[in-house]
């Protein structure tokens, strides 16, 4: 896998996908939108690889937005198609079937703030900086903000951060439950690879499961998402590591998970 506007590293069982364009704080131009997608439809297709580890290059920013001069010259049809080119990318990211970390290394704002929220956990460096400011340009988020973080952090502060569109603390996105931890900037991919490793020591089906039942019961009553729970709690029972998983335990040992 070769790209121009992405690294892709791979360490055993883990990805590590670098957002490559630090002399624009990594803004996401049209090129990187279709090389990142090209890249989680391989990632995710490559049965080898369990957790994928979702960084920006410098110290500076993870990524700062959508590439303003490309969105300042959009028609209105071209701009619905943007939103939704970046929605659908996201949208993979998010429904990979493996959780994907986000190494949020700096600025975190707009389409970065969105990326972000696309995956399945974020890690924040001391440094970094959360936003929404699309309103201070006169549009709205386009790639899933107003959807994603209402839903991550509730109504409220999904309104305030989305209408003051003042950019926050790595602290005050952890005390709103926007990111999972605060690392200092020289661990943020040490404890990323530590909490790939705690995942990866699960059974890797019933990880994807657990994904498919927070991610689609989120869109559900609860009387669907308890039906889609039960649902997927009795494929695993169909797992071999399901029967490896409560031998272990019953015989007191590890176990030995082989994702099938
Ligand atoms: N789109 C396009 N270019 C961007 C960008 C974006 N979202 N964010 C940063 N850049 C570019 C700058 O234009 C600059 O390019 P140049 O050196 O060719 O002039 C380069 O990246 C460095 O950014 P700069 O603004 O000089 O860095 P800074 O440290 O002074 O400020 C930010 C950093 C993040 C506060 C500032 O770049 C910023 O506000 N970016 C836009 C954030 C935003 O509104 N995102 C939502 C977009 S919908």
């Amino acid at each position: 896998m070769s790209y121009e506007t992405l690294l892709v590293e791979r360490s055993g069982a883990v990805a590590r996908v670098t957002i490559n364009r630090p002399e624009k704080l990594n803004a996401l131009n049209g090129k990187l939108l279709g090389e990142l997608e090209d890249c989680f439809r391989a990632v995710g297709d490559e049965s080898e690889v369990r957790v994928v580890i979702l960084t920006g290059a410098g110290e500076k920013s993870f990524v700062a937005g959508a590439d303003i001069s490309e969105l300042s010259v959009l028609s209105p049809l071209e701009a619905r198609e943007f939103a939704r080119r970046g929605q659908r990318v996201f949208g993979l990211i998010e429904d990979l079937g493996k959780p994907v970390i986000a190494a949020v290394n700096g600025y975190a704002l707009g389409g970065g703030c969105e990326l972000a929220m696309a995956c399945s956990l974020r890690v924040a460096a001391e440094n970094a900086r959360f936003g929404l400011p699309e309103v201070k340009l006169g549009v709205i988020p386009g790639y899933g903000g107003t959807q994603r973080l209402a839903r991550l952090i509730g109504k409220g502060r999904a309104i305030e951060i989305t209408t003051i569109a003042e950019p926050i603390s790595a602290q005050e996105a952890y005390r709103l439950g926007l990111v999972n931890q605060v690392v200092p900037a020289k661990d943020l991919i040490t404890v990323c690879e530590a909490l790939a490793g705690k995942i990866m020591a699960n059974a890797p089906l019933a990880v994807k499961f657990a994904l498919e039942a927070v991610n689609h019961g989120m869109e559900m009553t609860l009387e669907e998402g308890l039906f889609l729970e039960a649902n997927l709690f009795g494929l695993c029972c169909a797992t071999e590591d399901m029967r490896e998983g409560t031998r272990a335990f019953l015989e007191k040992r590890p176990p030995k998970f082989t994702g099938k």
